[in-house]
């Protein structure tokens, strides 16, 4: 009898009660009528004499302590029960607040900028032809950009490919819009390039069109450069460097004062107070020629950036593949009012 005694004690002291329903279960096994500790009284009975102290001292000490504990579960669980009954006001459980890709913010605010003077958004297929991505562009047959080591194919003869520049959807534009064209493609590109900290083999980009009567080169830098402003600051100079792109004629690379000293050199800029972010220049007559619109009624303009670049310097990661490893530790640290 002794060692059932001790086993039940072991099991009152061990035994969890988070609600009520624990609660009665643990009555009913210990304390009710037909319970634990009344069938051992009942054993009592017909125990000899000379044992009968101490296991009645220890049979009361289980009783005890088993009245104990139900007697304090019960004033811990109507105290919490009836707490939450009465404070309607509590605050719920809190939600877990989600924040936006990096990359995403970057292409909203460019948007936004840019719809502020009233070009609209429009999308491509990021699996192309050929004609988008080179031919309708004036891409020379020979070009190295349709080499092998840049384009991703997915076949050859006729060539389909994954488009290595968002200007691809300029073809797509011209041919089913006329003129005026006042338009940005933000989209996904692919590059067979070896990841780096400085490149990758997808990323994104913001292609812009305009094409009217009269658009001239003063038109693009002015539209740059309120671009520029809207998206770094009042203050941000731009500079226009000649390039070259097949698809315009002139080309230019346009940079920013540097975002993080002004323009007065540091390791960000190489001390050189310009940063380069998008490549622009007027639309060559003949991709206008290549998708019907007639290059002596019309001229126009186009720029493209890369988004990921643009996120660089805004936040000063100097890391390309934080913004394709999803680690919730990086992307926690962007939060906005979008
Ligand atoms: N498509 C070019 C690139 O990917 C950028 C560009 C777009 C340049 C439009 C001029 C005009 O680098």
């Amino acid at each position: 009898m002794l060692d059932f005694i001790e086993k039940y004690q072991s099991e009152i002291d061990a035994y969890v009660i988070a609600n009520s329903e624990e609660l009665e279960n643990f009555r009913l096994k210990f304390l009710s009528k037909k319970g634990v500790i009344s069938t051992l009284f009942q054993q009592f009975k017909e125990i000899s004499p000379e044992k009968k102290k101490e296991t009645g001292l220890r049979l009361n000490r289980l009783k005890e302590s088993a009245n104990h504990k139900y007697e304090n579960q019960k004033g811990i669980l109507s105290s919490s029960e009836n707490f939450i009954a009465r404070d309607l006001t509590l605050p719920a459980e809190p939600i877990p607040l989600g924040a936006r890709h990096p990359v995403s913010l970057i292409r909203k605010e460019i948007v936004t900028a840019f719809s502020k003077i009233g070009f609209t958004v429009a999308e491509g297929p990021e699996i192309e032809d050929d004609w988008h991505v080179f031919t309708g562009l004036n891409f020379p047959v020979e070009h190295p950009a349709r080499d092998m080591q840049d384009t991703f194919f997915i076949e050859k003869n006729p060539d389909i490919v994954l488009r290595t520049h968002t200007s691809s959807v300029q073809v797509r534009v011209m041919e089913t819009l006329s003129p005026p064209i006042r338009k940005i493609f933000p989209g996904r590109v692919f590059r067979n390039e070896a990841i780096s900290a400085r490149a990758h083999c997808i990323f994104h980009q913001i292609e812009g069109l305009y094409i009217d009567r009269n658009v001239s080169f003063a038109d693009l830098k002015q539209t740059l450069m309120f671009f520029a402003r809207e998206m770094f600051g009042e203050k941000t100079q731009i500079r226009l460097r000649p390039s070259f792109f097949p698809f315009t004629e002139p080309s230019a690379e346009m940079d920013v004062s540097c975002t993080i000293c002004g323009g007065s050199g540091c390791n960000v800029c190489k001390y050189t107070g310009y940063l380069e972010i998008l490549g622009c220049g007027m639309v060559d007559p003949n991709v206008l020629e290549a998708s019907s619109i007639d290059s002596k009624e019309y001229t126009g303009f186009a720029f493209g950036m890369g988004l990921e670049r643009i996120a660089m310097l805004k936040y000063q990661v100097n890391d390309l593949r934080l913004y394709f490893e999803n680690d919730i530790r990086f992307l926690k640290q962007f939060t906005s009012a979008y």
